[in-house]
């Protein structure tokens, strides 16, 4: 069975941590998100996976290569401007010769693939779609279905009053190949608003199929920490990586843990990290590989990539702190996200949802509110 990602956009609403790096590769619990889709398909014998790639494909290849230390055969399709996800699709055409499923890149699921087919066939099918309840369906895209599930309408974004149903499209579709036929080729053309409108005009069977699974779109840095949390509170069946090392505690290799340091699980702790004296990490915490944590100072509800230095008697919470960044003493971060190797001087007060680009230095004492 062979499934095409897309994981080409270029991730607007999440800079600044996609200034380097496209979405699907930021670390989630210490490892690229793309791996533990990955690890996803494999579990439903999905091992053939092509990448349809736009923004910063190099760094998606040189990570994954060929696939085959991560257990699956992987091909890519490069566009060279964006093609939106039925264009994306169609470029990857000459991969797509029999059933075929197709994820958005960033979203993290639980669903039963295995079911999604058997319908798929059952019903004879040309597309079906996910569908997943929301409580606020007013920014999303609404699918209508009748009885059978079998799809009447599609409303995007629909006023209050308009609202029938709660289900969305949840971005995972299993399509038959003929109908990238109907998809004009490197032409930019959506699933949401091109081709499934189309087949609903053209009367082809299409299908909703609504499960209650877990489902989040990690589409901003507010999803990408809760979805951190859901992980770490086990909303969710994805195993984060390390040993257990205490209550709530998973550990890497060789961290050095102060004895006076305080941890109230979850937390995950990537390889290497040392945390200092008195040093607090109130979970869900997700600390990368090769950080440290000076003493007296506290990382709460917070996720910390690899190579980040905290110092002595700093606050981080409810923040992202990427990889390779230094702050410095008493520095606080609360709501804030902060791109790769910056450098936040002593003194800083970082809050309300401050955003900082890669490779910033805020000298000691520059913002402070
Ligand atoms: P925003 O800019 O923040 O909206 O993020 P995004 O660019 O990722 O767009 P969105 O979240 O709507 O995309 C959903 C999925 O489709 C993501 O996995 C994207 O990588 C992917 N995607 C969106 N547009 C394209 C495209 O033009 N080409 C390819 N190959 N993938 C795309």
């Amino acid at each position: 069975m062979r499934a095409v990602i897309l994981v080409g956009g270029e991730g607007t609403r999440m800079r600044p941590l996609t200034c380097n790096m496209p979405k699907p590769m930021l670390p989630v619990v210490n490892r690229p998100f793309l791996e533990h889709m990955l690890d996803y398909l494999k579990r439903y014998g999905i091992s053939d996976v092509v990448l349809s790639m736009c923004y910063r494909p190099d760094v998606i290849q040189a990570h994954f290569g060929d696939g085959r230390s991560f257990g699956v055969e992987l091909a890519y399709a490069v566009e060279q401007t964006p093609l939106g996800t039925a264009g994306a699709v169609k470029n990857a055409e000459q991969h797509v010769d029999e059933t075929c499923f197709v994820f958005n890149g960033d979203i993290l699921t639980d669903l039963d693939l295995r079911a999604m087919l058997e319908f798929h066939r059952r019903v004879g099918a040309k597309v079906t779609i996910a569908l997943t309840p929301v409580e606020d369906p007013t920014a999303y895209g609404l699918v209508e279905t009748d009885a059978d599930r079998r799809i009447r309408r599609f409303t995007e974004k629909p006023a209050p009053d308009q609202v029938t149903t709660n289900l969305i499209n949840a971005g995972t579709y299993i399509i038959e190949p003929e109908v990238l036929g109907l998809v004009p080729p490197d032409t930019f053309y959506m699933f949401e608003r091109g081709l499934f409108p189309l087949l609903l005009e053209k009367g082809e069977p299409m299908f909703g199929f609504p499960s209650h699974s877990y489902w989040i779109d990690i589409g901003t840095p507010q999803k990408y920490l809760a979805v951190h949390h859901d992980i770490l509170l086990g909303h969710v069946s994805l195993q984060p990586p390390g040993e257990r090392a205490g209550d709530g505690l998973l550990a890497g290799k060789d961290c050095i843990v102060d004895p006076t340091a305080r941890i109230v699980g979850p937390v995950v702790l990537g390889d290497r990290v040392s945390l200092g004296p008195e040093a607090s990490i109130i979970g869900p915490v997700v600390i990368g590989n090769d950080c440290q944590v000076g003493s007296g100072s506290t990382v709460e509800e917070a996720v910390v990539w690899n190579g980040t230095s905290i110092g002595e008697k700093v606050t981080v919470k409810a923040s992202v702190a990427a990889a390779r960044c230094t702050i410095a003493d008493g520095a606080i971060i609360d709501g804030a996200i902060i791109a790769d190797g910056c450098s936040i001087g002593s003194g800083n007060r970082l809050e309300r949802g401050i955003k900082v680009w890669p490779g910033a230095t805020l000298a000691p004492n520059t913002i402070t509110f």
